[in-house]
């Protein structure tokens, strides 16, 4: 038995660039549960509704390999071969989360334990224990015998590895490895017992075996690791069929795995490390869908690579297991496509195309009828086929954010198992940030509190209550280079090991907050809060903040009368890190009209400037002026403008003086968002615009807010709308509510904009530009009418 690790060697990955050729749409078909003659009406249909790909053999291992050892492949094989003679390319599934009776049989302990002590029952998928060694085992053996026989089709252009990872299991195995796993992390009993303080309720730890596994609440550094493990046990499992799988597949194959958004299970940045695409599955369930709300989950899964993800599945009209599976309105599933793939989805997959005649999911929609018909629903996917036919420029296209919300595991675990307000719900919190920047049509990233920050303006860290090393750091880093940062309630309360720190919220990061939390309250009844943006409420939750620094520290709101000890005090509050103002700034520059565009901007705006041209010549220019800002041009033809800069950063007269790059040509625009933005310190404008440039200078103090109110909505929204404001974000374009605009840029430059009616009303958008809109071959000017659920697809014309 191998230990689950978390220190894993590099995986082989594909050479390729995991970037569309295309915009997919598809669904999930399982020919094995219909006769073969069924099949040529079936990828007919598929043809006509314009489905481009088909997910498939994801649960079919019973077919796959009826017998130990036994392999009927053809099926597969002529299955794939069927679809793409009417164009539709496949993506394989291993069938892993589908063990067969034959093999349970086998093994009876492959099942895993659930929390009560039972063992789970065979036939409802994902039934495995995922450290079983007999399914490590029978997993190398299906995988491999796929790999080897599709992993070089032409026709097979990706994989998904089993399906939606969620069973937790507590077999005496999964203990055994779990005490072994953490005898390989503490490296001492000593270690452990002083991380978890285990000298609280006679809780010393004397022999690894002694350990359990937490079933309920437990010790929260137990619980902590127990996650990790459970995860590590995940990425093992996964990498196993990683490892099986890539030396038979072509460079630009890639491997994905379809997760479940939010879940919590797993921690989701370790899991999609050693793959090359983020996919996932999004329903509705009851209700209707909420956009401002669920783009949060898209922007959640492209954060996971940072990068274009595939909507692996998604709703066909209704789905089978919520306590009222309404079907979505006419219209309303196009939205919510176009909102996925203005969201960075490359792909859009139903499942499924069938419903089985028997089986757990008979009430679930479907493409197609019990009757093989299409149903009515099948017309809005043939509508969706025509608009992605229309608009083949946005294959390869990307989306980027000035706006990061950092998303953290483990501060969500730690907050989850002791809220100590009912209702205080990690994932909730970060959707109050998420929310008033959504409604607005600002586009923001949601990635893991461990990545880098460059290129943000702004970055909220929402509850951010485990700090390591690696998280204060970046941050410190970020707001010293201007960087406007928002923490959040219950900030810097952990360490690693999910203990206190032996210190005052926000911990480490109190030099840069400028404040410090005396202490937090649990709210029976909202408190007020006002200040100079609002007028409103805490509710949930309230921190007293002290400010440590009142020269750098604005509060911007106080809590007003309520329970006695939060009366008058801060409930908001913004530190400024910087130099101070900007008001001499040394230009260096040796393209005359550009200068001269600069000095004209700035000089109205009150900035004293000298205009240096090229290089030694700049260099002397700044130290006679002294300034408190220079901007470069790069790509000046005479200089090298990274050695001026160089020069200037070894000068030790011009130590602390931020440099702002400025361009008006994309190569150095590249050239700067690739390898050097990490060497640059200062701030890169790219390329240049005056807009861009004046927002630049206002960004040259970094911010930091603190919030320690759980503000209401009305009060939030004011506030978010402040803090993107001076953190020069600024919005996709300015719609009605229920009306989102995302943008996605071409590979060759081109912006285009996705306008979705979310409503069903009609609806008016005024465009700043003159545009063409796609689906429906017009010129707009000013006006966009929008039809009830209606899309457009808009680029700027001159
Ligand atoms: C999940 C599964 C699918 C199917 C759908 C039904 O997402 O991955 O196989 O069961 O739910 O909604």
């Amino acid at each position: 038995m191998t230990l689950p690790s978390t220190v894993r060697p590099p995986v082989a990955r594909t050479t390729g660039l995991i970037q569309s050729s295309r915009m997919h749409l598809g669904a999930a078909y399982y020919p094995e549960q219909w006769p073969e003659d069924r099949w040529p009406t079936d990828i007919r249909l598929m043809r006509e509704a314009g489905l481009t790909v088909a997910r498939l053999a994801e649960f079919a291992w019973s077919t796959l390999e009826p017998a130990e050892g036994e392999f009927h492949l053809d099926w597969l094989d002529r299955a794939i071969s069927a679809l793409a003679s009417a164009g539709i390319v496949s993506v394989l599934g291993t069938p892993t989360a589908a063990p067969p009776a034959w093999l349970v049989q086998q093994h009876p302990d492959l099942l895993a334990v659930d929390e009560n002590g039972r063992r789970v029952q065979f036939g409802n998928r994902s039934h495995y224990c995922v450290t079983s060694p007999e399914l490590h085992a029978a997993t190398h053996r299906i995988v491999g015998a796929m790999a080897e026989r599709f992993g070089s089709n032409p026709h097979v252009i990706g994989w998904q590895l089993d399906n939606e990872y969620n069973r937790v299991c507590t077999c005496d195995r999964c203990r055994g490895l779990f005490q072994r796993y953490l005898a390989v992390k503490f490296g001492s009993l000593q270690a452990l017992n002083d991380h978890w303080s285990t000298a609280y309720w006679s809780q010393t730890y004397s022999a690894w075996e002694q350990i359990p596994l937490p079933i309920g609440p437990h010790n929260p550094g137990l619980m902590l690791e127990f996650k990790r493990f459970v995860t590590a046990s995940y990425c093992q499992f996964q990498r196993l069929q990683i490892d099986v799988l890539r030396p038979h597949l072509r460079n630009d194959v890639w491997i994905t795995h379809n997760f479940m958004g939010w879940f919590d299970g797993l921690d989701h940045y370790e899991m999609t490390q050693d793959l090359d695409l983020a996919a996932w599955d999004w329903y509705i369930g009851s209700g209707h869908h909420d956009y401002v709300t669920t783009g949060a989950a898209h922007d959640l899964t492209r954060g996971f690579k940072r990068r274009n993800f595939w909507l692996m599945e998604t709703q066909p009209g209704h789905v089978n297991w919520s306590p009222i599976n309404n079907t979505l309105n006419r219209g309303e599933a196009r939205a919510m496509a176009w909102h996925a793939v203005a969201h960075g989805a490359d792909a859009v997959l139903y499942w499924q195309w069938r419903s089985a005649l028997g089986g757990q999911e008979q009430f679930h929609g479907a493409l197609v009828d019990q009757s093989g018909q299409p149903r009515p629903f099948y017309r809005e996917v043939q509508q969706l086929g025509r608009d992605l036919a229309s608009v083949p420029f946005l294959a390869g296209s990307t989306l980027s954010s000035e706006v990061a919300l950092l998303n953290c595991y483990d501060s969500r675990w730690s907050i989850q198992w002791q809220r100590h307000h009912r209702d205080l719900d990690y994932v909730e919190h970060l959707l109050h940030y998420y929310r008033p920047l959504a409604a607005r049509n600002i586009a923001a990233d949601v990635i893991s509190a461990d990545a880098p920050l460059d290129g943000y303006k702004l970055v909220i860290a929402p509850a951010l209550t485990i700090l390591n090393e690696n998280r204060v750091a970046r941050l410190n880093d970020f707001v010293a280079r201007g960087g406007h940062l928002v923490l959040t309630l219950r900030t810097g309360m952990r360490d690693d090991y999910n203990a206190w720190l032996p210190s005052r919220q926000p911990g480490p990061l109190a030099d840069l907050a400028g404040v410090q939390v005396e202490e937090y309250y649990a709210l029976l009844d909202p408190v007020p809060v006002s200040g100079e943006w609002f007028d409103g409420s805490s509710r949930l939750w309230a921190e007293r903040l002290q400010v440590q620094d009142g020269a750098q520290t604005r509060i911007i709101a106080r809590y007003g009368a309520s329970n006695g000890w939060l009366d008058g005090y801060p409930a908001v509050t913004a530190r400024t890190h910087g130099e101070g103002e900007v008001k001499k700034i040394v230009c260096i520059e040796d393209e005359p009209d550009m200068a001269n565009l600069i000095k004209l901007i700035l000089e109205r705006k009150g900035y004293d400037l000298t205009i240096a041209i090229g290089g030694q010549a700049g260099l002397e220019a700044i130290r006679r002026v002294k300034p408190d800002l220079v901007l470069l041009d790069l790509m000046m033809p005479d200089m090298d403008g990274w050695q001026v800069y160089g020069q200037m950063k070894a000068d030790e007269e011009m130590k602390g003086i931020p440099v702002i790059v400025v361009t008006a040509r994309a190569e150095s625009a590249d050239r700067g968002l690739g390898l050097h933005i990490a060497k640059v310190k200062d701030f890169i404008v790219k390329p240049f615009s005056p807009q861009e440039l004046l927002q630049s200078l206002s960004r040259i103090n970094g911010q930091v807010y603190c919030v320690g109110a759980y503000l209401d909505d009305a009060s939030q929204q004011s506030l978010l709308n402040h803090i993107a404001e001076a953190a020069g974000v600024q919005p996709v374009l300015e719609t009605p509510p229920g009306v989102e605009a995302r943008k996605r840029v071409t590979a060759n430059g081109q912006e285009v904009f996705i306008v979705i009616n979310h409503e069903r009303a009609e609806k008016s958008v005024r465009l700043p530009w003159p545009a063409r809109e796609h689906l429906s071959n017009q010129s707009i000017i000013e006006g966009l009418k929008l039809m009830p659920y209606g899309i457009a697809v808009l680029t700027r014309s001159a």
